[in-house]
């Protein structure tokens, strides 16, 4: 089977995590963010990918070149300009000769995509879009259903008076190649506010596919480290070690801990999970690290302790600090003795690119 991911988005809402690094490789359990994608929907015979990229494209084509390392096979869709999620889609062009399932690219899933897949040729739709319930509907679209599960209406971002549902699109379709017909070539559109919603004027069928699995959309800091936390308590409870590291015997680490190659875990520090320390990390003495994520080579100087946060790459934390609840950008230090609560601290030299 085939898919289209739309990877072409600025995460400007992940800042400062997205600063340095396209958001669909922000490591999650150390590993890109879309390499979970990918190999989720692999797991469920998906083996063609079109990646749409518009941001940083070269440094995701870098990683991921023909995807052969992860089994499958991926080429690309780059935009000049944004073409929108519907738009990126009619780009992936003449790769899509047969129904095909798109993504977005900035959420992780157990939504059964073969099932889906299943019901889809079942009913023939024009789509089928998978559901997925929220405490929240306003930052998504909301999407409500017949009886008899068909789509009645699509509501992108609607304001609390217009909820009438607690199920939003997921942001997993199944595609007719048919409707690309509908979307128009080399201009920006969205299928949220421009082919659902006109799909739907046309009286064309389109299936939801409600699911209660897992789901949860990387949207900012706060729900990447949740998914983080949530993925590693999914492994299992137990210390993962990717490489060699060294943890002194008076360390003490309560799982789940992932620990990537080369970290040095010192004397009387604790590690509380979930937790995940990236690439070459070095954990002080008497630091505490919990339920936290700390990106490749950031450094816990002694008696620091640093909690429900996310630190990026090359963090230097001094001695004695407090953390918590922060999310620190790429090569940020920390004074010693700072005591911070909700900081969001973007790297020094960092400059927003102009959107
Ligand atoms: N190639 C390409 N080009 N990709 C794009 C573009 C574009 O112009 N614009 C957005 N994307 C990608 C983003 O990278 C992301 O993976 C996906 O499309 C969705 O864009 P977001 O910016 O993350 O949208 P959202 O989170 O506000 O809302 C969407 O997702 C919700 C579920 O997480 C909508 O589809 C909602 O309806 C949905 O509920
Ligand atoms: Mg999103």
């Amino acid at each position: 089977m085939k898919a289209v991911i739309l990877v072409g988005g600025h995460g400007t809402r992940l800042r400062p995590l997205s600063c340095g690094i396209p958001k669909p490789m922000v490591p999650v359990l150390n590993r890109p963010l879309l390499e979970h994608v990918l190999l989720n929907a692999a797991k469920h015979d998906i083996t063609d990918f079109v990646l749409a990229l518009n941001y940083l494209p070269e440094v995701i084509k870098e990683n991921f070149g023909d995807g052969n390392r992860l089994g499958i096979r991926i080429s690309y869709a780059v935009e000049e300009t944004p073409l929108g999620t519907s738009g990126a889609v009619k780009n992936a062009g003449p790769f899509l000769d047969e129904p095909f399932f798109v993504f977005n690219g900035d959420m992780l899933t157990g939504i059964d995509l073969g099932e889906m897949m299943r019901r889809h040729q079942e009913v023939k739709p024009k789509v089928t879009i998978a559901l997925t319930p929220v405490d929240n509907p306003i930052i998504y679209g909301i999407v409500e259903q017949d009886e008899h599960g068909m789509v009645k209406r699509f509501v992108e971002k609607p304001t609390w008076d217009k909820v009438t549902t607690n199920l939003i699109n997921a942001g997993i379709y199944i595609l007719e190649p048919e409707v690309l017909q509908h979307i128009p070539s080399a201009t920006y559109s969205m299928f949220e506010t421009d082919l659902f919603p006109k799909l739907l004027e046309m009286g064309e069928p389109v299936l939801s596919f409600p699911s209660d699995a897992y789901w949860i959309d990387i949207g900012d800091p706060q729900k990447y480290l949740k998914a983080n936390c949530d993925l590693l308590m999914q492994r299992g409870k137990e210390i993962f070690i990717e490489g060699k590291c060294y943890i002194d015997p008076k360390a003490e680490i309560d799982p789940p801990v992932l620990l990537a190659a080369g970290c040095t875990i010192a004397a009387g520090a604790r590690i509380r999970g979930p937790a995940v320390i990236g690439p070459d990390c070095s954990i002080g003495e008497n630091v505490i690290v919990e339920e936290s994520v700390l990106w490749e080579g950031t450094r816990m100087c002694s008696w620091s302790h640093i909690k429900d946060s996310v630190a990026g790459f090359h963090c230097d934390i001094q001695e004695n600090c407090y953390l918590e609840t922060c999310i620190l950008g790429d090569y940020v230090t920390v004074g010693r003795g700072t005591r911070e609560w909700e900081a969001k601290i973007p790297p020094k030299s960092y400059l927003p690119p102009r959107i």
